[in-house]
């Protein structure tokens, strides 16, 4: 059984100039062990799909569909279940480190704080976890600087603090927002390597949102391709890099810088992301699609499995676009 399975997952925030469709439809499911990656312009939705399912929305936000967690519906369950789930079951690894440290915190005891709460761990024994775990994230000397405050941390030891926090209570699905983002290449590798010997070891599942598709093809088995908050493709990550189904999945391909030679020539998809307010009737991407014809701004064919595991959502047939 999938140990989460989204099912018309639908994302909608009230604002004072309208309604935005942030998510539209979404389903997908993920099994124990494995990564999934979701790819995407900015904007595109994938934040705000990973807050559906863990219930943390913002205020303005409210969501639709089923969100099934260990075959129990999780979608707006009451808080306390939430609470009881997150960290302990489903963790999250933010986009923005700082935003989830408490500044005026030691790390260590941010850190056992949260075992505290989920389990019935003494303090002391709390704390030692916690430097165990700092200690799995290789951060040197974790003893003495779990005493240290978030700014005592460079921005790459935050982000191994964050997955370590993160990993404390062994969670069956983490999800983590582009958890290597603001680091540089190095340190990145870095993290992706001892995330994947920390996922073996657990077991657990993870969600990947990343923009960079080479860590996508390095650590993911899955991936899904938003657009406009709708899925455009979906489907094991070989197959899907080797011939993409979808106009969009193959712009964004092709916009990996290559390092082959003509280096730095990044061939980014031409147009601007769709305005979420007026979501068209059609293909969100059929403006900017060079094959678009004339039934895709009239309608999306809705996400259908073309081959084993394989999902497209577009008007042309894969010979049209070959
Ligand atoms: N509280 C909110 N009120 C109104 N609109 C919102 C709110 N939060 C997010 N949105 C909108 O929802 C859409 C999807 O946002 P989301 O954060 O999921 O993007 P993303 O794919 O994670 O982008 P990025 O790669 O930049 O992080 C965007 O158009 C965003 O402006
Ligand atoms: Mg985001």
């Amino acid at each position: 059984m999938a140990l989460l399975a989204v099912n018309n997952l639908s994302v909608q925030f009230q604002t004072n100039d309208g309604v935005v469709n942030a998510v539209n439809d979404l389903s997908f499911s993920i099994e124990p062990g494995r990564t999934a990656a979701i790819v995407g312009e900015s904007g595109s939705g994938k934040s705000q799909t990973a807050f559906a399912i863990l219930g943390l929305l913002a205020q303005n936000g409210s969501a639709s569909g089923s969100v099934s967690f260990g075959g129990n519906e999780i979608l707006n369950a009451p808080e306390a279940q939430l609470n009881r789930l997150r960290a302990a079951q489903m963790a999250i690894i933010f986009q923005d480190p700082m935003t989830s440290l408490n500044p005026y915190m030691r790390i260590g005891d941010q850190m056992s704080e949260v075992l505290v709460h989920h389990s019935a761990l003494s303090k002391a024994e709390a704390l030692r976890q916690a430097i165990a775990m700092l200690d799995a994230v290789e951060i040197p000397d974790a003893k003495s600087r779990a005493h240290l405050f978030p700014h005592e941390f460079s921005g790459g030891m935050r982000q191994r603090v964050m997955i370590a926090m993160s990993l404390l209570c062994k969670p069956k699905l983490l999800i983590a927002d582009e958890p290597t983002t603001a680091l540089d290449v190095t340190v990145q590798a870095q993290i992706m390597a001892l995330f994947k010997s920390l996922q073996k070891e657990l077991g657990m599942a993870v969600i990947l949102i990343t923009h960079d598709l080479g860590v996508v093809a390095g650590f993911c088995q899955d991936v899904l391709v938003l657009y406009g908050g709708r899925m455009m493709e979906r489907g094991p990550v070989d197959p899907i890099f080797e011939t993409p189904s979808h106009p969009y999945t193959r712009g964004l391909l092709k916009a990996i810088p290559r390092l082959d030679g003509k280096a730095g020539k990044l061939d980014a998809i031409p147009g601007n992301p769709p305005n979420m307010m007026y979501a068209p009737k059609g293909c969100p991407f059929a403006p900017r699609c060079a094959h678009a014809i004339a039934a895709c701004t009239d309608h999306l064919k809705p996400l259908h499995e073309f081959a084993p595991q394989r999902w497209r959502a577009c008007n042309l047939t894969r010979e049209e676009l070959a």
